[in-house]
């Protein structure tokens, strides 16, 4: 079976390493995964005044939220937080008030930065926002990153073995994962 997977990139930066990361994690996964990027970069800053009257692109991203089997996000940290337009476009799917596409989807979530913190303290907050959506988490593996260039080619290429193993098999568990949670979201699963 195939599983339709949403992905989240939460730099706008042209030349972002977690845009990097992301090719590698497609290029890692288990053939069972297809990948759909969900732009967060068109989006309006959030404001409940949109509620009454969403605009396209807010419709858009909830529809790309809602119509994916799992999301994996795949985000920098910035100043030990969530990047804010990555928030943002939460923010947009989360609403209007009883309308969160976040809900019971499977998430998985992943960073890379050149320190040695690999995003772990952002990982941390998208946490806490993503139970609050009740968005269930792959809790292991954790995967926070330290970038090193040489490591990654462009097109999803990992040159060192250790990191693309650890990769492959992140992917795999996401993967068991994004099923285990569709099983339990079927009608009459207890
Ligand atoms: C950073 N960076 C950073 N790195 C980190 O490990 N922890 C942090 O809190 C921050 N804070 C931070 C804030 C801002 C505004 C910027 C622009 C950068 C460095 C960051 O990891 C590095 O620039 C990465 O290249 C960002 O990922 P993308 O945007 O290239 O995917």
């Amino acid at each position: 079976m195939t599983y339709q997977i949403g992905y989240l990139v939460g730099s706008l930066a042209t030349g972002s390493i977690n845009r990097t990361l992301s090719k590698a994690l497609i290029a890692s996964a288990p053939d069972d995964l297809e990948f759909t990027e969900i732009p967060i970069g068109n989006l309006p800053l959030y404001s409940w005044d949109y509620d009454a009257d969403f605009p396209p692109e807010g419709r858009q991203f909830k529809e790309g939220i809602e119509s994916s089997d799992g999301l994996l996000f795949v985000s920098p940290e910035y100043n030990r937080s969530i990047p804010g337009a990555l928030k943002n476009a939460i923010d947009w799917g989360s609403r209007p008030w009883g309308q969160n596409s976040f809900a019971r989807k499977p998430t998985g979530i992943i960073g890379a930065s050149p320190g040695g913190v690999g995003t772990a303290v952002m990982q941390s907050s998208m946490r806490s926002v993503l139970s609050f959506l009740d968005a269930p988490q792959l809790n292991a593996p954790e995967a926070y990153i330290t970038y090193t260039p040489e490591d990654f080619g462009e097109n999803g290429s990992v040159t060192n073995e250790s990191t693309a193993k650890f990769l492959r098999h992140y992917m795999e568990e996401y993967c068991a994962f994004v099923q285990r949670v569709l099983a339990a979201n079927a009608p009459g699963h207890i």
